[in-house]
């Protein structure tokens, strides 16, 4: 065990002085989880390179199969007990894993879906929105969340976020806001739950429906409490490289109330209500038995998950400061003015009050037309890259038809122009940190 910083003598502006201030402990303190146990990789066919930064092994955004590494023992024994089970749509599974996720996220109700996208749009349709209702989306984000809100026939309102942590900025939401806004599509970013409280009591403020867009960011909090928890109704993915990452496409719609979990539960079923008709418009929009059963060991696994996430954004951090690529963040307030070092050419990811579940580890280049060349140095080194999201959602083809004519969001457009995802997985090495980080200081 290393010794304790002293936040007061270490030297100013370096990684042990940030780290001494937001953990109270060096950076070499932190166990490293998951990274301990690759060895079972091969069960899955996974070659697992030795941990060198030297090393040129083909780095990937997401590596699912290497992060299951530890639990394929687990999930080839769930995925036999389904197929020999002969049930495979809503049976044992679906109904314990809506059990086991709602009971670890503290929600009253779990509703198992096809898909983020699909419990999108159930829970726009079970909180009754449609034709004639405005929903106020986030310029900057996933097609999902405004596409779910096209789908029921209601009225997109795009509206700017805040610069760092990329939440919908309220103070653009108040302006565009009308008596039409029936509900608000809030999207943590990247596992960044920060102001989710403040956004819901401002949408309960003027009883506008809260719609959390938690695809991103489960096992993420705010003000203690649960991403995805805060508003009517919350939906979280499980595309395979999310943080509760599946085998293929599912979701989960979260609620503390019964009248909306039962309507989900019905409008997945082809809109079929209790007693076996069909009186509402739904969808095929359900979660497997084996998908479920998956997602069971991974839930079981999902507190080391978390861990290992937050000890590799802190590796990140300082194998980015320590070359001085970027300084320490310090978080003055609710994401609006972050205080960086004199000139670094990144910025890292917002490092707020709330628990980051880092869904993604996405730093922010200081000269945006530095992008490409950035991106293309880390190919030739084998390391990939990613932009979420290159393009504002209204300058999308598919919603040209309901864009706003001023067409103005600094915020987004700077955001969309800056940001630049590296390579973010459970079983990410140190050593592949450092190597990322050095590919990085030489291609700036
Ligand atoms: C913010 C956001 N919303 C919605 C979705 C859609 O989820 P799914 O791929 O499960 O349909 C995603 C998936 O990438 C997302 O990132």
């Amino acid at each position: 065990m290393a010794t304790p910083i002293d936040p007061r003598t270490a030297k100013a502006g370096t990684a042990d002085a940030y780290h001494a201030r937001t953990h109270g402990e060096p950076l070499a303190a932190k166990g490293r989880g998951p990274f301990d146990t690759l060895a079972s990789a091969e069960t899955l066919g996974v070659v697992v390179a030795a941990g060198d930064s030297r090393s040129t092994r083909h780095l990937p955004m997401v590596d699912p199969a290497r992060s299951c590494a530890p639990i394929a023992a687990d999930l080839e024994a769930a995925a036999v007990r389904v197929l020999r089970s002969g049930r495979y749509i809503l049976g044992p599974e679906v109904s314990a894993f809506e059990r086991e996720a709602a009971s670890y996220l503290h929600a009253a109700h779990g509703v198992g879906v096809s898909s983020g996208t699909d419990g999108l749009f159930l829970a726009l349709r079970a909180l009754d929105v449609g034709q004639g209702d405005e929903v106020l989306v986030p310029a900057f984000g996933f097609v999902a969340t405004v596409e779910a809100v096209v789908r029921t026939g209601a009225h997109p309102v795009f509206v700017d976020v805040l610069p760092v942590c990329g939440r919908m900025n309220l103070d653009d939401a108040e302006k565009k806001r009308s008596p039409r806004t029936r509900a608000l599509m809030h999207v943590p970013l990247a596992g960044q739950g920060s102001g989710t409280g403040a956004v819901a009591r401002w949408a309960a403020q003027r009883s506008i429906f809260l719609v959390e867009d938690a695809a991103q960011s489960f096992g993420a909090t705010d003000e203690g409490r649960p991403i995805g928890t805060f508003g009517a109704i919350g939906v979280f993915s499980f595309f395979p490289a999310k943080i509760l990452g599946g085998f293929g496409d599912g979701g989960l719609v979260v609620t503390n109330q019964a009248r909306l979990a039962e309507s989900v539960r019905g409008l997945r079923q082809h809109g079929r209500s209790t007693d076996g008709r069909f009186a509402e418009e739904g969808c095929n929009g359900r979660l497997d038995e084996l998908q479920a059963a998956l997602l069971r060991v991974r839930l079981t696994r999902i507190s080391e998950d978390l861990a290992a996430r937050r000890a590799l954004a802190d590796g990140y951090d300082r194998a980015l400061i320590v070359r001085g690529l970027a300084a320490p963040v310090i978080c003055k307030g609710p994401c609006t003015s972050f205080v960086t070092g004199p000139h670094p050419p990144l910025a890292l990811p917002p490092r707020c009050t709330s628990a980051s579940a880092y869904g993604l580890y996405s730093v922010r280049l200081r000269d945006p037309d530095l992008r490409p060349r950035v991106r293309a140095k880390l190919l030739e080194a084998g390391i990939d890259s990613a932009i979420y999201y290159e393009r504002l959602l209204c300058d999308e083809l598919v919603f040209h038809r309901v864009a706003p004519a001023d067409n103005h969001f600094p915020a987004a457009r700077d955001l969309a122009a800056r940001t630049l995802a590296l390579p973010f997985f459970v079983g990410l090495t140190p050593a592949d940190v450092e190597r990322i980080a050095d590919a990085l200081a030489s291609a700036l």
